[in-house]
């Protein structure tokens, strides 16, 4: 009988607890899901993120489907002048709309979205003994976000257990001339 878990193993388990009453839009497609999207507003309870809100422009998301039907999410955050890029593997639950990225200890539900214009997407990440961070995060096709979208976010900020002066609306950024990973 095992009778110590991996921690990492562990901080899923508790994650997925966490994360266990987290909506998710229903009949999500993950194929219309994929594709390129703005991170046009955020809001998160990480303290680094709270530190640097202010000076954060939009990123740019570019989602594929892996033949697991599992996401491959590539990131670029416009910092300074370059485009700083991170790549995320966000595999599938048992639960349509609901990822994890296990190394990154992340979890990730699509709470709703209609495809072609937005969505807006809750995070949670554990990092050891430290309280999770939780995030939301409200993408959108194009780099302009109506003020209904934004309004719609709002409303959400209180229902995941975040303030609104969380809130960062992104401005958006000009292209990164230069990509570095
Ligand atoms: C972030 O918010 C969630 C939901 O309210 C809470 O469970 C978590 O402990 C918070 N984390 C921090 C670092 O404040």
């Amino acid at each position: 009988m095992m009778v110590t878990l991996p921690s990492l193993a562990l901080a899923l388990l508790s994650l997925l607890r966490a994360g266990a009453e987290v909506p998710v839009q229903s009949s999500f497609s993950a194929e219309k899901f994929a594709g390129t999207w703005h991170i046009a507003a955020a809001a998160s309870n990480c303290s680094v993120f709270l530190k640097i809100k202010d000076g954060m422009k939009s990123a740019t998301i570019t989602i594929s489907l892996t033949p697991e039907d599992d996401l491959d999410m590539k990131l670029v955050w416009p910092m300074l002048d370059k485009g700083q890029k991170f790549e995320l593997l966000f595999q599938r639950s048992g639960q349509t709309g609901h990822y994890v990225a296990a190394q990154e200890k992340k979890d990730m539900h699509v709470m709703e979205t209609d495809y072609s214009h937005y969505a807006i997407v809750h995070q949670l990440q554990q990092n050891g003994q430290e309280r999770p961070r939780t995030a939301l995060q409200l993408l959108t096709r194009e780099q302009d976000v109506t003020p209904q979208l934004l309004q719609r976010f709002k409303e959400l900020i209180p229902t995941v257990g975040l303030t609104k002066d969380m809130l960062a609306v992104l401005p958006k950024s000009d292209h990164c001339t230069e990509v570095i990973s």
